[in-house]
């Protein structure tokens, strides 16, 4: 059975218990869990002793209110998954629990943060730095376990924990797509059917030949808001709005 943890401070007496001869597996998620969190919740059970998924909707990522207030809540589903799974904890704190400091204090990154996702969504890796820099602060985890979905994501957080000594290793999985290419997200369950079909042309069109402006072209042509399509090294990156949902994707070139 999952335990469910609200309180800080319970974890880490429970943390203490597991001491340092079993190895602790970390999966940080928003909740609205799908396929994608659970190949990385697998391989955390596979590859450690112990298992732990932190449920938390972090507001100081968002920075569209609408976003967040929208954000899908499904926690007694994911409670669910997460038993079906053999997660060992669920990390599921308040605001009040996670920001005693009222956001005053944030970690920052100067360079990529400011790039792709970071030039369209002020603030947005601030928020998403501070919330993993406490989170794996707290929960004191051998693995940490990220998707490629968020590619930039993981790479600001790699590069912080290897700037900041931490002690937990930042994993990265491959993104688990639908059978039709669409990349998991918990953004999907707002999109409706038709824009369910016609996100399919965002992953194939990424994949395809066409340089990247010819890309921004075809998008825009088939009725997406393109916020960006840039190849960086051999991979692809892009983010485009579909009605009222942002999807953001990438590939290796
Ligand atoms: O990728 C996510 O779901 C979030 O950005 C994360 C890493 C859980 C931080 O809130």
């Amino acid at each position: 059975m999952t335990k469910v943890f609200n309180k800080i401070s319970d974890w880490q007496k429970e943390r203490e218990k597991i001491g340092t001869n079993k190895t602790l597996g970390f999966v940080p998620t928003m909740g609205a869990l799908h396929e994608g969190h659970f190949s990385l919740m697998e391989k955390s059970v596979k590859e450690n002793d112990f298992t732990i998924v932190s449920i938390y909707v972090n507001p100081t990522q968002f920075n569209n209110k609408e976003d967040y207030e929208n954000y899908p809540d499904t926690f007694e589903d994911d409670l669910g998954a997460l038993e079906k799974l053999n997660a060992d904890y669920c990390f599921f704190p308040s605001y009040e629990e996670m920001y005693r400091d009222n956001y005053k204090y944030k970690v920052s990154e100067s360079e990529l943060s400011n790039k792709l996702c970071g030039a369209h969504r002020t603030g947005h890796f601030d928020g998403v730095l501070t919330i993993v820099m406490k989170l794996l602060n707290i929960v004191n985890a051998d693995k940490a376990y990220f998707g490629e979905k968020d590619y930039q994501q993981y790479l600001l957080i790699k590069g912080m924990a290897e700037a900041f000594f931490m002690r937990t290793e930042i994993i990265p999985l491959p993104t688990i797509r639908s059978e039709e290419g669409l990349a998991l997200s918990s953004r999907n369950k707002r999109l409706t059917e038709d824009e369910l079909v016609k996100a399919l042309e965002f992953p194939k069109l990424l994949k395809s030949e066409l340089n990247d402006d010819q890309i921004k072209e075809e998008l825009s042509s088939k009725g997406f808001v393109v916020d960006y399509v840039e190849s960086i090294e051999n991979r692809r990156f892009g983010a485009v709005h579909l009605g009222k949902v942002r999807l953001i994707d990438n590939v290796k070139i």
